[in-house]
């Protein structure tokens, strides 16, 4: 295999060095537009260098971002070329243009890396697919929120003390909007509901709410009363139906989840057959998530290109009811859905998904977090 590696950063660089010694793949070209230079590989700042050579037969994605890495893996397709990418925001908005394109044109296409870096999930997925029926998955699949989380619940942090350790520390980056809002998690459930139901899930069905809002005196609400915070991702198909959805969750000391420690995550699978199944790993980091994408070129090498049967486009249907817990803002429906109070916050009757995250993109300073079922 020749590889063209488009991106040099965390991930291009782990994917290059854990290359640099296989005999079955070779990175030939690298895209990168700063000034480096390597031993083994030629440098281009120019995508066309790579587009053009035909001894190029598979392209690593390892930009980030929707553009232009939406038009590099595009063309790449058209000129023949498998992909592995690590991006999920680029598979989880335009995967149901490019996968029915890759296999128009017959090439393979893999991103195991965009969702848990380095925990083989999608291809554990696709692997339990095959043999079962898939009712749900999701889980913890931000490690950055689930270190804030953590830290504001073993140590007392507010959260913005716990976000600014987060940063130091190299696990939230300077703008952490995609990770503290749940954008993240939200194309990585999108992604894992995809692969697990056979479908293309409408995104914009898909609800999301995030930790900004969170303060030191929900967590000591939480903690009063045996709970733990996590945000949790949720993607469900029975009966034809599907829900999805992320939120902030509230789950029982004892619970697995309830457990998962700094910037860990678990991600978790419920089969006909098999029942619960949890991967438990590093998220995120060089060369975890390196790890996936080279592991995703061995699957090439050995022709195994997609992850599911294609499916159609399916919008959510977010009907579940369950009680919530609502803190930074009230009004007339929220008391009118009250059964409860702790301190300063309501917890509603049971509500549905639908009506709760409609509510809150109306109250934008509430913060939200939903009793685990
Ligand atoms: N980091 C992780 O642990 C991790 C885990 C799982 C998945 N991912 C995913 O992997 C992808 C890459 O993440 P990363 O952390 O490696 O990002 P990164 O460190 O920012 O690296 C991206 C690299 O791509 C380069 N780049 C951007 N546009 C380019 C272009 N048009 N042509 C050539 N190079 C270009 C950037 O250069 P400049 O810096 O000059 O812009 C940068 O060097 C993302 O989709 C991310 O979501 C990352």
């Amino acid at each position: 295999m020749r590889i063209g590696l488009l991106g040099f950063g965390v991930v291009g660089r782990g994917v290059y060095d854990l290359t640099a010694s296989r005999e079955d793949m070779t990175v030939a070209k690298v895209v990168c537009l700063e000034d480096v230079s390597l031993p083994d590989a030629e440098v281009t700042k120019n995508f066309q260098d790579v587009l053009k050579d035909d001894s190029i037969d598979t392209v690593i994605e390892a930009m980030g971002g929707l553009h232009p890495a939406y038009e590099f893996v595009k063309a790449s397709i058209e000129a023949g070329k498998n992909i592995v990418t690590s991006n999920k925001a680029l598979v989880a908005t335009f995967y149901d243009e490019l996968i029915p394109l890759a296999k128009e044109k017959g090439v393979c296409f893999r991103c195991t890396a965009a969702v848990g870096g380095g925990i083989g999930w999608l291809s554990e997925l696709e692997r339990a697919r095959r043999m079962q029926t898939i009712e749900k998955v999701g889980g913890i699949m931000n490690g950055t929120c689930n270190y804030i989380l953590d830290s504001m619940t073993r140590l007392g942090l507010g959260y913005d003390e716990a976000l600014k350790q987060a940063q130091a520390l190299g696990y939230a980056e300077a703008n952490p909007t995609t990770d503290v809002e749940g954008i993240d998690t939200w194309h990585k459930v999108i992604l894992s509901s995809n692969v697990a139901f056979g479908i293309s899930l409408d995104t914009n069905t898909v609800p999301v709410a995030g930790i900004s809002k969170i303060t030191a005196a929900d967590v000591e609400n939480f903690t009063a009363h045996g709970l733990v915070c996590k945000l949790i991702s949720t993607g469900k198909c029975a009966e034809g139906k599907v829900s999805a959805y992320v939120q902030p969750t509230l789950v029982k000391l004892g619970e697995p989840e309830s457990a998962v420690p700094a910037n860990f995550n678990l991600i978790t699978l419920v089969g006909s057959a098999s029942g619960r199944m949890s991967f438990y790993g590093q998220g995120a980091g060089r060369y975890p998530t390196a790890y996936n994408v080279v592991q995703d070129c061995a699957d090439v090498l050995a022709g195994r290109g997609f992850y599911s049967p294609y499916g159609a486009k399916v919008a959510a249907e977010n009907t579940d009811s369950m009680r919530y817990y609502v803190s930074g803002a009230t009004d007339a429906w929220l008391e009118e859905n009250a059964a409860e109070r702790w301190n300063n916050a309501i917890i509603t009757k049971p509500v549905t998904v639908e009506a709760m995250h409609a509510w809150r993109k109306e109250n934008a300073d509430a913060f939200i977090a939903a009793f685990a079922e």
